[in-house]
């Protein structure tokens, strides 16, 4: 328990407010967790799944509305409408608090109201931060209990101290003696909304995800950036990983790439190249502080893994595969004869038959999908068997190299490089990538999504980019961490991937490896070419050792597309006008001489 009285008396007025019949404060323990996954099973959220094949393991079917982050409902209420900035929507504090005590009042009626002390890194770091959320999902509380450090040592450690609140309702009272549903939820009305001034977060209506598990997205990207903004440090959706040679260094590397990009894929990636090695510190969201050395140090906030399932198989990802071999829940997939789980692409042949991730029968070759595409593990990280050894570490690990990357069909190449930070920068800023099942919407359109933020930066877009250039010229350059955009999502105008990707991406990151260390000077490896849109590398300067990709697709992976280039161009300059005021001259006079290096290579062939 606590005697925190600032947290006694949030929770009397959200009891109040909320008007649950009961209140449950969350220990964390084996014990609560296996109640609290029986009670699910008995309700029907949760099935329990084969006990021989996937110890401890549950399956859950949402409602199929609430499948996905919900972009469109998704509120920064910032005092001034400018601080949310032109990508973010806004509404002003008062009138949304207004709405939204109205949607709370008495929304739990019929339910448990849980109370979730969690911490966002390695409980007691420094680096770390505290919330609470109140929920009256126990979804909720189950997946939180794997994706946080939660319970009663978290409130230990809190102290009298601050935390953010973070409140959470699926938005369906029950009336006396009303059934429930498996997934309950609110059809017409969901708000995720952050309050980035006060540090709080009001979620209704959805249970599911980034929407409802409010450490993640809610905390630890759209409140945390804010709070790095204030603070001098960088929040951000980024995996990060530790990188070894058959013969020398570690080095780590931070990658942003927007949701169901391959973060997860690349953080616990096993290289195809003999003798390397990756281990795992996080698979979507770092926070970067720089170290009195003058370096960036990057700590994973959660310790579990909410990872996009379909495509997972011993192939693609097995590590993912080996993590998930028990303690996991799994949120929309199907469900096998024998009571175990199954995706799209887990294993080279399809079963016959299958429960789709709605329940139905499924027979394969009908036609539909029998798991849904944004269908999700949940799993510790712990269990990942490539977790690295300083991945608990509460000062960091520090970074190397930050990635950029995205899926795009055509013109961006595989790697380049940046010139400088500030380049960097600008790279991060025209990062774009067809959009995927995370969110809701339309699929495999693309957008500018800058350093995969657009979802999640919690304040002006203009004023985060200030922020990276400024932390970026307070660093010695020497110091900072080298800046590389990769593209693994290449196709042929047939539609076929260009590149092997997964494992094979090894071979871009022992590039990467090179350029950032110096070795392979002497080899001839780890060179670059300058080119209008960064530093590239030559055929050669690529291990290639038993790839299986033609010569003429390495080729067109790696060329710059003069042509294709020139026509991104008008897309960027509506990008950077939408961005509004608030955008950096620096990244205006970047586009301007990546423009004139365009046209002045065109002149010259
Ligand atoms: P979020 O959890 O939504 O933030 O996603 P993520 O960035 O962690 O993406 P994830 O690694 O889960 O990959 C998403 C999808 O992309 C999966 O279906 C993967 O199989 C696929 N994918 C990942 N890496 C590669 C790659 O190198 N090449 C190709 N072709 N597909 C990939
Ligand atoms: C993403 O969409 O980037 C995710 C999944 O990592 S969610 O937790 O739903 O945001
Ligand atoms: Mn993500």
């Amino acid at each position: 328990m606590t005697k925190n009285k600032a947290l006694l008396a949030w929770v009397n007025e959200i009891t109040a407010l909320c008007a649950p019949d009961r209140v449950h404060w969350c220990d964390g323990s084996q014990a609560e967790y296996d109640r609290l996954c029986g009670e699910m099973v008995k309700t029907g959220t949760f099935v329990k799944l084969n006990a021989q094949k996937r110890p401890n393991s549950y399956l859950c079917r949402s409602n199929p509305s609430d499948v996905a982050r919900t972009e469109d409902r998704t509120f920064i209420c910032s005092r001034q409408q400018a601080d949310a900035g032109p990508t973010n929507n806004w509404r002003a504090p008062a009138e949304m608090k207004a709405t939204l005590t109205d949607l709370f009042r008495g929304c739990m009626q019929g339910r448990t109201m849980y109370v979730i002390p969690f911490s966002m890194g390695p409980l007691g770091s420094a680096i770390a931060h505290i919330g609470i959320e109140i929920t009256d999902s126990p979804y909720v509380v189950a997946n939180m209990r794997i994706m946080t450090r939660m319970g009663q040592a978290v409130l230990d450690v809190l102290g009298n101290g601050k935390f953010v609140r973070c409140l959470h309702s699926v938005g369906a009272p029950l009336k006396s003696g009303e059934q429930d549903v498996p997934w309950p939820c609110n059809a017409t009305n969901k708000y995720i909304v952050h309050f980035p001034e006060e540090r709080a977060i009001w979620s209704f209506g959805s249970g599911y995800g980034g929407n409802a598990l409010l450490g993640k997205k809610c905390f630890a990207l759209r409140i945390a950036s804010a709070m790095a903004r204030d603070e001098g440090w960088l929040a951000e959706h980024m995996l990060i990983l530790g990188l070894t040679p058959p013969k020398g260094p570690t080095i780590y590397i931070a990658a942003a790439f927007p949701s169901a990009c391959g973060k997860t894929n690349l953080a616990m990636m096993n290289p195809t190249l003999p003798g390397w090695k990756i281990r795992c510190v996080g698979d979507d969201i770092a926070w970067m502080k720089f170290g009195a050395d003058g370096r960036l140090y990057a700590i994973n906030p959660e310790a579990g893994c909410f990872g996009v399932a379909p495509g997972t198989s011993m192939q693609s990802n097995p590590n993912a595969i080996l993590m998930l071999n028990q303690n996991s829940i799994f949120t929309n997939t199907a469900m096998t004869p024998e009571g175990d789980v199954w995706w799209e692409d887990m294993t080279p042949e399809t079963p016959a038959t299958l429960t789709d991730w709605q329940g139905g029968q499924w027979t394969s070759g009908c036609g539909r999908k029998a798991a849904h595409p944004n269908a999700r593990f949940t799993a510790p990280i712990v269990q990942c068997p490539v977790v690295d050894a300083a991945w608990e570490d509460p000062k960091g690990v520090p970074i190397a190299a930050i990635l950029f990357g995205g899926r795009r069909p055509t013109t961006i190449p595989l790697v380049c490089e940046a010139f400088s930070w500030q380049h960097g920068t600008f790279l991060g800023a025209i990062q774009s990538s067809e959009t995927t099942a995370a969110a809701a919407g339309a699929v495999g359109v693309v957008r500018r999504d800058p350093m995969a933020m657009l979802p999640f930066c919690g304040y002006n877009m203009g004023d985060y980019l200030a922020h990276w250039l400024k932390l970026g010229q307070q660093a010695k350059a020497s110091q900072l961490p080298r800046i590389f955009y990769v593209n693994w999502f290449r196709k042929s105008p047939q539609g076929k991937w260009l590149w092997s990707g997964y494992g094979e991406n090894s071979r871009v990151l022992k590039w990467i490896y090179e350029r950032v260390t110096g070795n392979g000077r002497n080899t001839g490896k780890g060179q670059a070419v300058e080119t209008p849109i960064g530093l590239m590398p030559s055929v050669t300067a690529l291990d290639t050792k038993g790839l299986n990709v033609s010569a003429q697709d390495l080729a067109e992976l790696l060329r710059v597309d003069v042509a294709g280039w020139l026509k991104e161009l008008p897309g960027i300059r509506e990008h950077f006008k939408k961005l509004g005021e608030r955008l950096p001259q620096a990244l205006v006079d970047e586009l301007a001489a990546l423009d004139q290096r365009l046209l002045d290579q065109r002149l010259q062939t």
